[in-house]
């Protein structure tokens, strides 16, 4: 139980304002109660300054999600958890998006509030124990700076609805790692969790990759086969590039959204699609809606939340727990003793800007790790001498093609810069359209993609929009 608490609560039945007041006052809680908004507001415009407000969605006058937000910007600080009913779904979305610490769906008992308030200002506060969370398969999740706890902490209440989440950021932040992390703490955590590449799956075959085919559906299907929506079928999908899925599919995706329902591809039964759907994309938002790659009517269905994850070179404070994360990570994965960072190290990898972010960190780990070499690893973090910096992670990549070569195959090739170099600028022109992009390259689009991956290129202050309100 936490250290005896200012609490406020806000509610306007008389009723339901007696009964938690009792449960409060019997773990000698002081606390004071407003029957509306307004006289919320007024008591803290007066000096009152609760340790945590307990605050109902519902009331007459201004209702709770106008009473949290003026609350929050007379105290930024102060934490407030909504009280809600079963069916205020979008309201406890709305009231996490507006900062709301936490929510509890009336009725509850005792020990439901306990934890609720023990979780706010307890020792549990962060709700879990470490900066690095397990998130099995060995992966990871790291939260070690305030941004990324607050989005840890959303992804943990925006785990409980029912939603779609949309996961924004640039290549290599982590937009993965979040979705299992959601799911993880989600009630379907038990289920199956599955990722669909939209990129990697040619366009004719991603529809019955997702809702599955009847034999006979068309030339080639001998036999009938699920799709990954069956499959999954109580879990999670994560719908990966979701910008790259082709409009028409866009829409057939939208109505499994809208009416949970789906067919295989040939058959006239209707399936329930129970299915948890998470999407990512890096792709830039406006301007995928404007060329009408990304529709605006599902663009809007998957956004019922929106996390958008900072690039690390917005978060550098997480550079030192995130390398010795890495070392440690794949000290073991190697069963190769970890290896030290020197402060000239730290100093180097703590400038250097990590276009490629987590992914490109997590490599260069790997490298340092495998080579032994510190003064190469430092060596790489340097700009280079045009000045640009070091704009691409000539890593070797996430596809698993481990570094087994010796230094000359791992060192930075002439021909993988000019080939990096020749990819940005194709980029660069086209305005980051991929498919042109890949047309003046003269190479497939799978192929660029690849690259783009491989080479760590990021678009430098394309997607720095924010679309997540309150992320
Ligand atoms: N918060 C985190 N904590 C620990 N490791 C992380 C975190 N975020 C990302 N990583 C690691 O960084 C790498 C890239 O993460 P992830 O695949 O989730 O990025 P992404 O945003 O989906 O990239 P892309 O857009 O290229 O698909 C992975 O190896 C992952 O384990
Ligand atoms: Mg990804």
């Amino acid at each position: 139980m936490s250290d005896r608490a200012k609490i406020l609560l806000v509610d306007d039945e008389p009723g339901m304002l007696r009964y938690i007041r009792t449960l409060l006052e019997v773990d000698n809680h002081t606390v004071q109660t407003a029957s509306t908004g307004e006289e919320a507001l007024e008591l803290m415009q007066n000096g009152l300054e609760p340790n945590l407000v307990l605050l109902d969605l519902l009331m007459p006058g201004i209702d709770g999600l106008e009473t949290l937000e003026r609350l929050r910007k007379l105290q930024p600080n102060v934490r407030v958890v909504m009280l809600s009913c079963v069916n205020d779904t979008k309201k406890v979305v709305q009231a996490i998006r507006l900062g709301a610490t936490d929510y509890i769906t009336k009725p509850f008992q005792k020990a439901e509030l306990d934890t609720v308030i023990d979780q706010c200002l307890g020792t549990n506060q962060q709700n879990y124990a470490g900066e690095v969370e397990d998130l099995g398969d060995e992966t990871f999740f790291v939260a070690a700076c305030a941004n990324m706890r607050k989005l840890r902490s959303q992804a943990a209440l925006v785990a409980h609805v029912d939603i779609p989440v949309l996961m924004l950021g640039e290549s290599g932040t982590g937009k993965e790692v979040m979705a299992r992390l959601i799911h993880k703490l989600s009630p379907r955590a038990h289920r199956t969790f599955l990722k669909v590449n939209c990129a990697a799956v040619p366009a004719d075959l991603l529809e019955s990759e997702l809702f599955g085919y009847e034999a006979g559906a068309f030339t080639g299907a001998t036999h009938a086969k699920p799709g990954k929506f069956e499959i999954c079928n109580k879990g999670t999908i994560l719908l990966d590039e979701i910008g790259e899925m082709p409009p028409s599919l866009q829409a057939k995706l939208l109505h499994v959204l809208q009416d949970q329902q789906f067919s295989r591809l040939g058959s006239r039964s209707v399936l329930k699609a129970d299915v948890r759907i998470l999407a990512a994309t890096n792709i830039n938002i406006p301007e995928a809606l404007a060329a009408k790659r990304l529709r605006e009517d599902l663009y809007y269905r998957l956004n019922a939340f929106t996390l958008q994850i900072p690039p690390l070179r917005e978060r550098r404070e997480e550079i030192p727990i995130l390398l010795k994360h890495f070392m440690a990570q794949l000290s073991e994965q190697y069963a190769r003793p970890p290896l030290p960072f020197s402060q000239e190290m730290l100093r180097a990898c703590a400038t250097y800007n990590w276009p490629g972010n987590l992914r490109e960190l997590g490599n260069f780990v790997k490298r340092y790790l495998v080579l032994g070499d510190e003064k190469l690893a430092i060596n790489e973090l340097q700009p280079r001498t045009d000045g640009s910096g070091a704009p691409f992670d000539p890593a070797p990549s996430r596809n698993g093609s481990e570094p087994t070569g010796g230094l000359k195959s791992l060192a930075r090739s002439a021909k993988d810069e000019a080939e990096a170099e020749a990819i940005a600028k194709a980029l660069d022109e086209t305005n980051w359209n991929r498919k042109q992009a890949a047309a003046l390259l003269q190479i497939s689009y799978k192929a660029l993609l690849y690259k783009i991956r491989q080479y760590g290129i990021a678009q430098q202050n394309k997607n720095a929009h924010k679309l997540s309100a309150g992320a």
